[in-house]
């Protein structure tokens, strides 16, 4: 074990560190010193093998050179660019490489800073879309029980983690949930996409026959749920939920911050699943984590000046 030299904090409670026991973590501090291929090591030097790669986040492996030096080489050469009435050709090239890695018809990027303000992000531009097709009464989202969407006010209106959402208040107005699909007791000892629960799909339609589908902007859900254990969606069950939306011009938004970048796989979980969305979030392996980055992907037209 080769020993690294990392400077010990001295302040330990400057960070407030996100879901974390941070009573817990500053009475027994354990710190990362650096990262290589599929490992961490410790300031002892004691290698651990990075199960959840990042969290979910490196697909790609640690240390990649040809990220580190690309990094290297933007920031020597322009190291922002305002992206308000100014453009720079690399992010127009980067919108069209993953536009190419991307289902067709979802030919068109926002980018954003991070999965949390992605999915913020892609709830706005379903309002706006519907606004500006004069259908302004489509404002309820609609997320999934167990759902994780970050943490922007959007995200977790939507998302279904009870003890992520309670600390906030009462988030966003006109939201409601789908039920969850992890249904161990039918479901137990599968593999690949679970028999059971395509018919909780149909749980929209009730939602539809309470609120009025011309209420309902959207549907957001990750395609393979990751933040309550994995919950990979039952068969048939996206394939319902993508025809309902259609049935009553309500928005298919799936959440891909983990699902992206071959990490079910395929490109996306889009494709690995068979089912399009009409709007799509990334972030995580975009950039392989080593940049906050993330995106909105979507074939849908809008006014520009209604996105912002
Ligand atoms: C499905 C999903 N959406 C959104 C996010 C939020 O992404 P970020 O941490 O980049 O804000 C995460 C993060 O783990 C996620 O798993």
């Amino acid at each position: 074990m080769n020993e690294i030299n990392v400077p010990r904090p001295n302040n330990l409670d400057a960070f407030w560190m996100p879901y974390s026991d941070n009573k817990y973590f500053k009475d027994r501090p354990r710190m990362l010193a650096r990262a290589e291929g599929m490992h961490y090591y410790t300031p002892e030097g004691r290698e651990i093998l990075d199960g959840t790669s990042g969290l979910w986040c490196c697909n790609a492996g640690h240390g990649r050179r040809e990220i580190v030096e690309a990094i290297q080489k933007q920031a020597a050469i322009m190291d922002f660019a305002p992206a308000f009435q100014l453009g720079h050709p690399i992010a127009f090239e980067a919108a069209a490489r993953v536009a190419d890695m991307t289902p067709e018809g979802l030919d068109r990027v926002f980018f954003t800073n991070s999965g949390s303000e992605a999915a913020d992000t892609a709830l706005k531009i379903a309002l706006a879309y519907h606004k500006a097709r004069g259908e302004s009464s489509r404002v309820r989202l609609i997320g999934r029980e167990r759902g994780y969407h970050g943490v922007g006010f959007g995200g977790m209106s939507v998302g279904g983690i009870g003890p992520n959402r309670k600390q906030f208040g009462a988030l966003l107005p006109y939201v409601d949930h789908l039920p969850h699909t992890h249904l161990p007791a039918k479901n137990s000892y599968c593999r690949g996409e679970p028999p059971h629960g395509a018919e909780l799909a149909d749980v929209l339609e009730n939602l539809v026959a309470l609120h009025g589908a011309e209420t309902i902007a959207a549907v957001m859900v990750e395609p393979v749920a990751g933040s309550t254990g994995v919950l990979v969606p039952p068969v048939g069950y996206l394939k319902r939920l993508r025809d309902i939306c259609t049935k009553h011009g309500i928005l298919l938004i799936y959440d891909e911050v983990i699902t992206g970048f071959g990490r079910l796989g395929a490109n996306f979980g889009a494709e690995r699943l068979g089912v399009v969305p009409d709007i799509m979030t990334m972030a995580k392996g975009l950039t392989n984590a080593a940049v906050p980055m993330g995106a909105v992907r979507t074939g849908l037209r809008c006014s520009a000046g209604a996105w912002r």
